[in-house]
């Protein structure tokens, strides 16, 4: 039982890097890594643990951090449009200018790849 169970995780995983495709299959584990790492260090306190949008600094907040769950929301906005607000903060891409900007991160496209893909998964 436990085996098939493993099994059929596997089988999900696969498809799951399937229907993710080529970008994020080539994102290097370090650059996951970090990317955990700045998520943690820089976006929680607002973002939340789990992207909720419901970090500590998000009561008092106008507009709040969005809860990245959302499904809509995640159907609008392009995987360009989220890297953008990450580098460069919410007012280059019509957000609140709260969001703040990373600079840093502008030369590191892959760790920004991996930022994507990680609030992309918590779309799923
Ligand atoms: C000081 C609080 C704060 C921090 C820190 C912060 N954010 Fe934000 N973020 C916000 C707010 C507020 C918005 C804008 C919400 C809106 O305008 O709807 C936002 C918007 C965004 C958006 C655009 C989503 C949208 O609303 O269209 C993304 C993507 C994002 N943040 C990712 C991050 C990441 C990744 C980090 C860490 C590197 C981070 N944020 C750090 C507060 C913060």
């Amino acid at each position: 039982m436990g085996l098939s169970r493993k099994a059929s995780a596997a089988v999900a995983l696969a498809a799951g890097a399937i229907a993710l495709g080529v970008v994020s299959a080539a994102i290097a584990e370090d650059a996951r890594a970090q990317a955990s790492a700045i998520i943690s260090d820089r976006c929680t306190v607002c973002h939340g643990d789990n992207g909720d949008g419901k970090g500590p600094s998000a009561d008092s907040m106008n507009p709040r951090p969005r809860d990245f769950h959302d499904l809509k929301w995640q159907k609008s906005v392009s995987d360009q449009t989220i890297a953008k607000a990450v580098m460069y903060g919410g007012s280059a891409v019509g957000a609140s200018a709260a969001m703040p900007a990373n600079p840093d991160l502008v030369s590191q496209p892959d760790v920004v790849a991996a930022i994507v893909e990680q609030i992309r998964a918590w779309g799923r």
